[in-house]
C-alpha cells in the first residue's frame, strides 16, 4: 500500500501492512488478531498514522503493521462548574475540532487552529502553538493497550507532558520502563474548555495584530482568524507543498552553554525560561547558517520559515517524488552546519520512522 498520499510530506513509502481503524472496538480486535501477532502470540511492531503530518518516513517501505486512525465523532461530555468538557475521536482532523468549538461558542483552543493532524495525534507531541501548548486545555484520553486489548484512561500528569513531548513518544526498553511508544493507540481526547475564557495574546505576532487593529479584547473566533493568517504567511499548506512542519525542535540550553553564542551572535533569537534555561530559536539557528531557501536533492528549506523543511519534488508523482533519504541527508547537513557554527545539536520534531 502507498503512503504517499497519507504523509504531508508526501514521501513516496509503502506499507506491507495497513489497517484503517473507525472505532475502539476495532482497535481492540486488532491487538488480538494474527495481523498484529506473530505465530508465537508477540506483539508486531506497528506504526499508528493519524494525519501523517508530524512524521518523516526515512526509508522507501515501513514493515511495521501500520494502523491508520479513523475513529470519529465531537461531544460535549460533561459540564463542570468552571469548563465545558468535549471529547474528540482520535481520527478527527485537529482544526475540525477547533472550529466545531468556536461554532459552538467555547473558547479555548483558538491559539491552535490550523494546526495539521488528527486529534489522536496531538497528545503525542503535546502539540503547542502562539502561547498555548495542548496541555494546557487537557482533560484525559482513552487509549487501547496493544498488549492486552485493554483501554485505560490517562490524566495529564500521566500523560507527561512537556515541550513537544509525552509519555507516547517515549520507546520502553523493557517491560517495566517508562513509555508507550508502539503499545498504546488513543482513541479519544477530551479537553477541558474554560467558561471564563480570557485571550491568550502572550505571544508577540498576537499582541501585534491586537495593536495594529486595535482590538484589546478579541473575541476567540477573531484570535483564530488571526492565527490563521499568521500561519499561511509563513507555513507552506501541505496540500501545496509537502512538508512535516517544524522539522526540529527549539533547543533548550543551559546558560553556560550559550553565553559565549550570545556574545558572538547578537542577533541570536533567545527565551529565558522559567528554570534559568535558555531556550534557542531553531530557526534562526539555521537561518544564520544561510539554509533558508536551499535545495538538496529534491528536498528544500523553505523560504519563509528556515524550520520547516519541504518536498521540492512532485506531490503525488511516483517518478519525481522526495524520497525519505534525500530529507534525512538534508536533516543531517543541516545539522551537522548548526553543531560545527554554534555547538549546538539540533533534535528531529517529527517522528522519524
Ligand atoms: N527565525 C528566523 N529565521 C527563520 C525562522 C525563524 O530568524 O527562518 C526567528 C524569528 O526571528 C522568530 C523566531 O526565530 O522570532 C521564532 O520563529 P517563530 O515565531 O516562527 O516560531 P518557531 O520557534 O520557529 C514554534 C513552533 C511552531 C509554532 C510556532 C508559533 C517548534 C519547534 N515550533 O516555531 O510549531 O507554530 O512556534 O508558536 O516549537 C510545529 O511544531 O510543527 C510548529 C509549526
Amino acid at each position: 500500500t502507498s503512503l504517499q498520499n497519507l504523509n504531508t510530506f508526501g514521501i513516496a513509502a509503502s506499507a506491507d501492512v495497513l489497517v484503517r481503524l473507525t472505532s475502539t472496538q476495532a482497535v481492540q480486535e486488532v491487538a488480538s488478531s494474527a495481523i498484529l501477532r506473530t505465530p508465537q502470540g508477540a506483539l508486531r511492531p506497528s506504526l499508528v498514522l493519524g494525519g501523517g503530518s508530524n512524521i518523516v518516513l526515512s526509508g522507501d517501505v515501513v514493515h511495521a503493521v501500520v494502523l491508520k486512525m479513523e475513529i470519529p465523532g465531537m461531544a460535549l461530555v460533561e459540564e463542570t462548574a468552571k469548563h465545558w468538557i468535549v471529547q474528540a475521536g482520535a481520527g478527527v482532523r485537529w482544526h475540525d475540532l477547533v472550529e466545531w468549538t468556536l461554532q459552538q461558542g467555547w473558547g479555548g483552543l483558538e491559539n491552535l487552529a490550523l494546526i495539521p493532524g488528527t486529534v489522536g495525534a496531538a497528545p503525542v507531541q503535546n502539540i503547542g502553538a502562539y502561547g498555548v501548548e495542548l496541555q494546557d486545555r487537557f482533560h484525559s484520553l482513552d487509549a487501547v493497550d496493544l498488549r492486552t486489548g485493554q483501554v485505560f484512561t490517562l490524566d495529564a500528569a500521566q500523560c507527561a507532558f512537556a515541550y513537544r513531548d509525552s509519555v507516547f513518544k517515549h520507546v520502553p526498553a523493557q517491560a517495566g520502563d517508562f513509555g508507550l511508544a508502539g503499545q498504546a493507540v488513543i482513541t479519544q481526547v477530551r479537553l477541558a474548555l474554560p467558561k471564563q475564557w480570557q485571550p491568550e495574546l502572550g505571544y508577540l505576532e498576537l499582541q501585534r495584530k491586537a495593536e495594529s487593529l486595535g482590538i484589546a479584547q478579541p473575541s476567540a473566533q477573531q484570535v483564530c482568524d488571526w492565527v490563521c493568517a499568521i500561519r499561511r504567511a509563513k507555513l507552506p499548506d501541505p496540500a501545496q507543498i509537502g512538508n512535516a512542519g517544524s522539522f526540529f525542535k527549539n533547543p533548550t540550553v543551559t546558560q553556560e552553554q550559550c553565553r559565549d553564542t550570545i556574545a558572538r551572535e547578537p542577533k541570536i533569537v533567545y527565551y529565558p525560561l522559567p528554570d534559568g534555561r535558555i531556550k534557542l530559536a531553531a530557526g534562526w539557528l539555521i537561518d544564520a547558517c544561510g539554509w533558508k531557501g536551499k535545495t538538496l536533492g529534491r528536498a528544500g528549506v523553505y523560504e519563509h520559515q528556515a524550520l520547516v523543511l519541504v518536498n521540492r519534488g512532485t506531490l503525488g508523482s511516483c517518478d519525481n517524488s522526495v524520497t525519505g533519504g534525500e530529507v534525512m541527508t538534508l536533516a543531517a547537513a543541516i545539522q551537522t552546519s548548526v553543531y560545527e557554527r554554534f555547538g549546538i545539536r539540533l533534535e528531529p520534531e517529527p517522528i522519524v520512522v
